[in-house]
């Protein structure tokens, strides 16, 4: 089996026994190993959610003080200590719901959105970065002063010309690859702290 093969198993094994959705959910446990996004309390918005790992690790950092809501297109099944949301990220009208659950604003929103992809790699990239761009709108919305946030990009021509947008917003943005994702995708994560307001 090659090293790669041997790593997705390792996580996919991992998910299972451990009782996440997906193995998606590992990619944020390292990224909050590294930049602790999420801590016990926290109030955290996830767009672009299912299956749900990363709600159900969300719900698990925060603990029993926080609050975790998750949004998706498609339907997600229950997830224990969280709402879902099932609504377009690019419309609008959904942030009263949003703001109704939360009741103030969240220390973190996390973005692990992906289109559907078409096979055309330029068109993929460019409408999975302009979900990001309709996140952000979401984002100004809800996120506190010096709350963070994470995004996933799938890296390609417009990835600098959104890391020069987003951090206009938050005082540190650091581009990383949890040992998670694999290898060979081209998916990235900005990790962005201290949000400006
Ligand atoms: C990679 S998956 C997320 C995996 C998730 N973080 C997990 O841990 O299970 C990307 C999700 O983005 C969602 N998505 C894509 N466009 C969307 C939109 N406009 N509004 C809401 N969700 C969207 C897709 O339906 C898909 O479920």
């Amino acid at each position: 089996m090659k090293l790669q093969d041997a790593r997705r198993d390792h996580y996919r094994k991992l998910a299972h026994e451990q009782g996440y959705r997906s193995r998606a959910a590992y990619k944020l446990k390292e990224l909050n190993r590294s930049y602790r996004l999420i801590g016990p309390g926290f109030f955290v918005l996830d767009l672009g959610c299912a299956p749900g790992g990363w709600t159900q690790m969300a719900v698990k950092l925060a603990g029993n003080k926080g609050k975790v809501m998750g949004v998706d297109l498609s339907f997600v099944e229950e997830i224990p200590g969280a709402r879902i949301l099932q609504g377009n990220i690019e419309d609008e009208s959904i942030l009263d719901e949003i703001l109704d659950y939360f009741g103030r604003k969240v220390n973190t929103v996390i973005c692990d959105l992906s289109p559907q992809v078409s096979g055309n790699w330029s068109i993929d990239h460019a409408k999975q970065i302009s979900l990001n761009y309709d996140c952000t709108k979401i984002m100004d919305k809800v996120l506190q002063p010096k709350g963070n946030a994470v995004f996933k990009v799938f890296d390609g021509e417009y990835s600098m010309e959104f890391r020069d947008f987003i951090k206009k917003k938050f005082t540190r943005v650091n581009l990383t690859k949890p040992p998670a994702s694999r290898k060979q995708s081209s998916e990235l994560y900005f990790v962005c702290l201290g949000y400006r307001g």
